[in-house]
């Protein structure tokens, strides 16, 4: 039973007089998250994130395609007991406390009282809230609102945490506490779906990542895959490369390129790394130091959606 399928998942927007101006949200957007792992939506602005999500929440129809939750079509009547739901930009009451919200989101979702405060007492702890519980919200940071916000989607125990955007405009610290909180549900054995267009934060916490841009889905696999596609060596070096020593070495390898006095090769053969570095030496280059550098998600990413040709 896989918590999320998607297939060939569309949705066109229409508006203006007689509908004539169309915007295709999702375009054929077939995804599969697994039990048990974080799996992070990324995408620039306006790519589709927050549609998906809308659709399989049924807030939203979708035009085409498949939706499933739990194998389930996603307009089954039981299936949003198993779902919590952190929404991006949420507003809550400001009058509200802490565990006022608790509360409140709690009796909607038909929490008998005492299984409901002992619920709320853990989860406060889990976000780490329990000594703001009594302060209103409106004097809580953007970090201690989406803890509150973790904890309010976890208020019905689901089993799938869909969670928009829950580190944006929080700080540093806040956004590592976030983390940690997800990695603890994850632990737990809760299925985190994320959306998000903080890269840097999905690389450091998902399992698997798809790229959506303008509604397509341009690229999905682990993180590692990700990386790994973009690995290259550096070489940091004293002395002079002529233009002779550097078509010797690219002849080793044409990935050889000099950048700012750096040699960089992508190759993945470490006999060939060798037989550059051989042939540095012996043409009376002072090899400083080679290190293998991985790239970010974050240059996968933004690489990814630079190319015009996806
Ligand atoms: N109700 C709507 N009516 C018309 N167009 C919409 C509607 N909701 C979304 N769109 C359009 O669909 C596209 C996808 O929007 P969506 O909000 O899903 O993107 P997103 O990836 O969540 O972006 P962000 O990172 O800004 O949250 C955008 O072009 C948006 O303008
Ligand atoms: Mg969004």
């Amino acid at each position: 039973m896989q918590p999320v399928v998607t297939h060939h998942l569309t949705k066109i927007f229409s508006s203006g007089l007689l509908k004539r101006f169309e915007v295709r949200a999702l375009d054929d957007v077939s995804i599969t998250v697994h039990n048990g792992e974080i799996f992070g939506l990324l995408g620039p602005n306006g790519a589709g994130k927050t549609t998906f999500v809308r659709i399989l929440l049924g807030i939203t129809h979708k035009t085409s395609g498949e939706a499933s939750l739990f194998d389930k079509p996603t307009s089954h009547y039981r299936i949003k007991e198993k779902v919590g739901f952190l929404p991006e930009n949420h507003r809550y009451p400001m009058q509200l406390t802490g565990e006022g919200v608790l509360h409140y989101f709690g009796s909607l979702s038909g929490i008998g009282r005492f299984t409901l405060n002992k619920r709320i007492d853990e989860l406060l702890q889990l976000v780490n809230m329990t000594k703001w519980r009594k302060m209103k919200i409106r004097k809580y940071s953007k970090g201690m609102l989406q803890r509150i916000g973790i904890a309010q989607a976890l208020i019905n125990d689901p089993e799938l945490i869909f969670l928009d955007e829950p580190t944006d405009g929080v700080d540093p610290v806040g956004r590592k506490e976030i983390r940690d909180i997800l990695k603890r549900l994850r632990d737990e054995g809760k299925t985190i779906f994320l959306n998000s267009h903080l890269l840097s934060e999905v690389e450091v916490i998902s399992d698997r990542v798809t790229v959506l841009k303008q509604g397509k889905v341009i690229k999905s696999g682990t993180i590692d895959e990700f990386t790994t596609a973009a690995e290259e060596y550096e070489i940091q070096y004293e002395g002079d490369i002529d233009g002779e020593l550097l078509n010797k070495i690219q002849a080793i390898d044409n990935s050889v390129r000099t950048e700012n006095g750096i040699i960089f090769i992508s190759a993945k053969n470490k006999e060939t790394i060798n037989k550059v570095l051989d042939t540095l030496r012996s043409n009376g280059i002072f090899v400083k130091s080679m290190a293998q550098r991985k790239s970010t998600l974050e240059d996968s990413f933004i690489n990814l959606i630079n190319d015009e040709t996806t």
